[in-house]
């Protein structure tokens, strides 16, 4: 477990170092991103991440950055599973990227 953890951080690094910006990977595909956000997420924080199911946030209201969007989803938080290991590190950070989609404009 300790490895997977370090392993995260690590590609956390890297994505944020990455040649696509300081938020979110280089092959940020919106298409699919909203795909995995359907399959994996939508359940508890519905299409336009404003359901709330099971106490789930209201995403429009979340203020993590891409950073910790990426640890969340990886290694979850309350009533929310860690997403590791289910899928990819590339699918977390594609969902990551995408969940900033639902920030209200400031
Ligand atoms: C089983 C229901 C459930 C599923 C499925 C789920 N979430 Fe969550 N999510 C939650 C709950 C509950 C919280 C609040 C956790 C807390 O703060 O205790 C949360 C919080 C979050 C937050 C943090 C909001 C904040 O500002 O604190 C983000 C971002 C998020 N979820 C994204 C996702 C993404 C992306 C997926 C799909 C990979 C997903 N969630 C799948 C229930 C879920």
């Amino acid at each position: 477990m300790k490895i997977g953890i370090v392993l995260a951080l690590f590609s956390i690094i890297i994505f944020a170092c990455g040649a696509g910006g300081p938020e979110g990977p280089a092959n940020y595909n919106n298409d699919e991103a909203k795909k995995l956000f359907k399959r994996y997420c939508s359940t508890c924080h519905g299409i336009d991440g404003k359901m709330g199911l099971n106490g789930a946030k209201d995403l429009a209201l979340s203020t993590l950055n891409y950073d910790q969007r990426v640890i969340l989803i990886s290694n979850g938080k309350g009533a929310m599973n860690g997403f590791k290991g289910m899928i990819s590190d590339e699918e977390i950070a594609q969902l990551a990227k995408y969940s900033l989609n639902f920030k209200n404009p400031e």
